[in-house]
């Protein structure tokens, strides 16, 4: 059944050998169970339980209901080829009241999933905050309290201590950024702060807490240690100087607030310049860049879209993202390759760590189960093939890529938007919670196994 590549006359993608071809996911998206075997509570359940805050009324209860499915979805792995697995650990289920008495079962859980994956031959990579910070801890203060970075670093010496030798890679935080704008700036996110001052200091504890647990994990022995940044290809909306200065602000904001502390040990000057303007100036402690800059095994990079600045008004960051025309996902995220191939390559060139793992790309489609059973996604098919081509280029040209992983797995809760974006290779009819293959799974498959 052709599900080949969009262009038939185009050579198949080819990524090289042991290059790690994977799914990723997130435990509050898709494990459900948050009551199980003594799981605490997360800002996600209180978020979602908070009426007006999820666009579909829903909350990740029940999710994919993986925390029971585990099995299924291991196997759903192989089915697709796929050689490697990024999932992230709750916190919550492993100190539910986020620091002191460990819950066994909890780890457990992570423990039969790792060596299943193991025995499957995927690579697990684990991701330790994907966004779902006990509740106990954000009752007093959450990331904007210093001690939230020590409890973190306590957290990680748990999980490597259960799960050090058998997970080589091994990622402190996904995207601190969107954890800064999207939950402590914008609100749409838990623990839907708005406030500007507390956000920067969030973002230094955010980035301490790497620091810190980047330690832990090696001093426990755990495999190669890196962290996950969403980045932008950025660019000004014009030629205007308003319109440039915003793109730089812009990615100093998104890109760089997080690179340059964890790769450089310093802030980026324009960032300081505002934060002395404005009064923002979080509070650190002499030595707190040098932790935070750990060496890194590896760069993790969330990469979907463009962002296209312009100055104006609400701008409350300094720019807005004003987009551009083109094909855009349900997301309403510009289709972009290219800039996959500008990211990666802009980070080589920068030397910002020895390996690069794409830890997620992918896009939302409205899709659905045709009668015969099949889910046609043409549109995620031709954009994961653009994607990986522009990948599969950076690495001819030099670029370190180690591994991509497809976001994701299955579709999922997606945060704010409930179950109504599907991401995933494999459809979820969640009245049944059946996974039916899509078609991009099909695609996905044939370029793991290097057809046709
Ligand atoms: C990223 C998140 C991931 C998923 C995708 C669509 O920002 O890390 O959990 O929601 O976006």
């Amino acid at each position: 059944m052709a599900t080949t590549s969009p262009d038939p006359d185009a050579p198949a993608v080819r990524f090289p050998p042991g290059f790690l071809l994977g799914a990723a996911t997130a435990a509050y998206q898709i494990e459900g169970a948050v009551r199980a075997d003594g799981r605490g509570l997360s800002i996600w359940d209180t978020f979602s339980h908070t009426p007006g805050r999820i666009a579909d009324g829903s909350t990740g209860d029940v999710a994919c209901d993986h925390y029971h499915r585990w099995r299924e979805d291991v196997a759903l792995l192989a089915d697709l080829g796929l050689n490697a697995y990024r999932f992230a650990v709750a916190w919550p289920r492993v100190l539910p009241e986020g620091t002191g008495r460990v819950n066994q079962a909890g780890l457990d859980f992570y423990r039969r999933l790792v060596d299943a994956l193991l025995e499957a031959g995927v690579t697990p990579a684990l991701t330790l905050y994907h966004w779902d910070l006990p509740q106990a801890l954000q009752d007093r203060g959450g990331w904007a309290e210093r001690s939230t970075a020590d409890a973190f670093a306590a957290y990680a010496e748990v999980v490597a201590g259960a799960l050090g030798d058998r997970v080589p890679l091994w990622i402190t935080h996904n995207e601190p950024s969107v954890v800064t704008l999207a939950g402590h700036v914008e609100g749409k996110h838990a623990p839907g702060v708005s406030d500007l001052r507390t956000a920067v200091q969030v973002a230094h504890h955010l980035l301490l807490s790497h620091g810190l647990a980047a330690q832990a994990l090696r001093a426990a022995g755990a495999g190669e240690v890196g962290i996950t940044l969403n980045l932008y290809a950025v660019e000004p909306a014009g030629d205007a100087e308003a319109d440039v200065a915003a793109a730089g602000r812009a990615h100093a904001v998104v890109n760089r607030w997080f690179l340059e502390p964890v790769a450089h040990g310093r802030y980026p000057a324009e960032l300081l310049a505002w934060f002395e303007e404005e009064g923002l100036m979080p509070a650190a402690r002499d030595g707190d860049l040098d932790t935070i800059r750990q060496p890194l095994d590896f760069l993790g990079v969330n990469y979907y879209t463009r962002l296209v600045a312009a100055a104006g008004p609400g701008a409350v960051l300094g720019y807005r993202d004003v987009g551009q025309a083109g094909e855009r996902t349900e997301m309403g995220w510009e289709v972009y390759p290219e800039g996959l191939h500008q990211v990666l390559s802009g980070l080589a060139r920068e030397g910002v760590a020895p390996a690069l793992y794409v830890t997620e790309n992918g896009a939302a489609f409205a899709d659905q189960a045709d009668p015969d059973g099949r889910v046609r996604d043409p549109r995620r098919v031709a954009y994961l093939d653009a994607h990986f081509r522009a990948a599969a280029r950076a690495i001819a040209e030099g670029v370190p890529l180690r591994g991509y992983f497809v976001w994701s797995l299955l579709d999922n809760f997606e945060w704010a938007f409930g179950y109504t974006k599907r991401f995933g290779l494999a459809y979820v009819d969640y009245p049944t919670q059946r996974r039916i293959v899509k078609d991009s799974g099909r695609y996905v498959r044939e370029v793991a196994r290097g057809e046709p």
